[in-house]
């Protein structure tokens, strides 16, 4: 197949379009500067140069790659204050937002047969109930002040996606990644605040978090191109966990000290409401339907080994 990737070129992208290749598909990378088509080639992709913010310049790489497959792996978070958590996804914001239209209306002037999109399957998930959700269970109705937009965005992305009846629209809600180029690796902010004592333990750390490495998530990605079915799926490890139980792991895992634990207002202050919902109320994914549907098992099925691997 000719696949066409956008966001080629990031932690996720890094470890797709290789695999994508070494499948035998025809990959067409997106990057927005010139800078990166060596990296695309020395990936085996054909580079496509183009902001992804600019309708013109997205519909005429799709049309030169002739795709039969788009994959948007288009994101731009950065460093995260989870303070001012929609000022700082503002961009992948406007990425999950004008970004996904401009993906689907070039995909549909070139009649793709596949549209598979990056969303998110932490934090996103409502707060009562079970602390383990499906992909049947509905998003936060409620969520933190600071990250309604972001939500409003995922929610977008989502919706534009599925309501794409001219084409198999896929959303991938992946855990929170971990592992090359991602912040939940030596030297990324994540491991860093852990290692510094700089990421506590907020109230009780009820807060439910699934993981994946990005090698097991474009492995599901790769799946998902060649077998999924209209749909979202949760791209996550099979060990969601409480803030409780994998801070205090990963700590030690680092050779740091044990996590300094505040109360919910301490945590207030350093890191805002959506920090505190994230560490104390957040509900993890369920993997049963990637791996049923899909016929895909994350190779680091736990992040107790997994961030070792890191
Ligand atoms: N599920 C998760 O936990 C999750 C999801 C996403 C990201 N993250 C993490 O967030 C951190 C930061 O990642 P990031 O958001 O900076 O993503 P990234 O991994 O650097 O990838 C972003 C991709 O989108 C492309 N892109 C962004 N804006 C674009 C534009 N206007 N036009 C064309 N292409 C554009 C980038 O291209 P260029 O290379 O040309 O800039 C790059 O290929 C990493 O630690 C990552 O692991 C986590």
């Amino acid at each position: 197949m000719r696949v066409f990737v956008a966001g080629a070129t990031g932690a996720i992208g890094k470890q797709l379009v290789p695999l994508l290749v070494a499948a035998g598909h025809e990959v067409h990378g997106m990057a927005r500067s010139e800078s990166k088509q060596a990296m695309l080639y020395e990936m085996g992709a054909a580079p496509a140069v183009a902001d992804a913010l600019d309708p013109d310049q997205v519909a005429d790489a799709v049309s030169r790659a002739r795709p039969d497959v788009i994959v948007h792996q288009l994101t731009a978070i950065g460093a995260l204050d989870t303070r001012h958590f929609d000022r700082d996804f503002a961009l992948t914001n406007r990425l999950r937002t004008e970004g996904t239209d401009y993906l689907l209306s070039a995909g549909q002037a070139m009649g793709v047969r596949r549209f598979v999109a990056q969303s998110y399957g932490a934090w996103p998930y409502v707060r009562t109930g079970g602390p383990v959700k499906s992909e049947e269970d509905p998003l936060d109705p409620t969520p933190a002040r600071e990250m309604r937009e972001t939500l409003a965005a995922i929610r977008h992305l989502e919706q534009a996606v599925l309501g794409a009846r001219w084409t198999e629209g896929i959303v991938l809600r992946y855990g929170a990644f971990y592992g090359p180029g991602t912040s939940m690796a030596p030297g990324g902010q994540q491991f860093e605040m852990v290692r510094r004592r700089m990421f506590p333990l907020v109230g009780d750390g009820g807060g439910v978090w699934s993981f994946i490495h990005v090698a097991d998530a474009a492995e599901a990605t790769v799946a998902a191109i060649k077998r999924g079915r209209r749909g979202i799926y949760n791209i996550v490890d099979d060990d969601p966990a409480p803030v409780a139980e994998w801070l205090p792991v990963l700590a030690q895992q680092l050779g740091a000290k044990a996590p300094m634990r505040v109360p919910r207002f301490v945590g207030r202050l350093f890191a805002g409401e959506a920090g505190v919902v994230m560490m104390t109320e957040a509900r993890g994914a369920s993997n049963a339907k990637a791996k049923r549907e899909l016929g895909w098992h994350p190779v680091h099925s736990s992040w107790r080994q997994g961030f070792t691997a890191a």
